[in-house]
């Protein structure tokens, strides 16, 4: 039955680990296949046609071990190839992209900043989005900040987003957009780092709520009490599976202490 059938979830990386501690949180019954992409990272600075590339191995690979519906734990990926695959593919496919909507309701006169990947913010999709929820806000591209997240140099990489955020030139900052599944990761110390009153907005939570919505709407619930997470790499499993996990866990934890919005 289809509803027995794990969800896929992917990313270039681990970045998408965040958006599956979301997915598990909201729906603790689902199966999931996570993939990370890792030996064709980053995805974020690639030409556009080589990501397509990438992403089409990677959905090959998930529907050959079969799967229900396929979540795009990557904004960058989505940009690229969400719509095509939405048009080839008979699973339901849900995407993500910078939290730009719930950060304008925010906006109280200052800036919003979206960081993200140089082609998640050269891509149509965004410009869309820009056209509709843009003002006030200014585009931070954020090459090399995935890797640091892929090798763990959290703080590092926070220091860093911190800096692009200054360097932005922004007075008055209301929002920071972590357009980047990867930049979830550095929520906690950025928090640190910024002003209180600048608020930190990702799409992990709506998109597990999507998911929801779109499992239910097909009768593609798993009403199991528990379910199974299956994590896979295409790059060296010894070296990038532990990073996954130690992510994961750490992930949850600090969910545990934090109220979602
Ligand atoms: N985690 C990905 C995203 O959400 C991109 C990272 C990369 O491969 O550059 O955009």
């Amino acid at each position: 039955m289809a509803a027995k059938e794990p969800v896929g979830v992917f990313d270039s990386g681990v970045g998408g680990i965040s958006v599956l501690g979301a997915l598990r949180r909201e729906l603790p019954g689902e199966d999931f296949l996570y993939y990370g992409d890792t030996a064709n990272a980053p995805y974020g600075t690639k030409p556009a046609e080589q990501v397509m590339d990438c992403v089409q191995r990677v959905v090959r690979l998930m529907l050959g071990r079969g799967i229900k519906a396929l979540v795009i734990a990557c904004n960058t990926a989505t940009a690229v190839a969400a719509a095509r695959l939405r048009q080839e593919l008979s699973i339901p496919v849900i995407g993500m992209e910078p939290a730009l909507k719930p950060a304008h309701e925010m906006r109280r006169g200052g800036s919003i900043l979206v960081l993200a990947t140089p082609v998640t913010l050269r891509l149509p999709k965004f410009a869309a989005l820009m056209e509709k929820y843009g003002e006030g806000a200014i585009p931070v591209p954020c090459p090399g900040l995935m890797e640091l997240v892929e090798a763990e140099r959290l703080d590092e990489a926070a220091r860093c987003a911190a800096e692009r955020i200054a360097g932005s030139g922004a007075e008055q900052v209301d929002a920071v957009v972590l357009g980047c599944t990867h930049y979830v990761f550095l929520r906690e110390r950025l928090r640190r780092l910024l002003p209180e009153t600048t608020a930190l907005v990702d799409g992990n939570l709506g998109t597990a709520r999507q998911l929801r919505r779109v499992l239910a709407e097909r009768s593609l619930l798993n009403p199991a009490a528990q379910g199974r997470c299956e994590l896979l790499t295409s790059g060296d499993e010894a070296a990038v599976l532990p990073v996954m996990r130690r992510l994961m866990s750490a992930w949850e934890k600090e969910m545990e202490n934090c109220e979602e919005v």
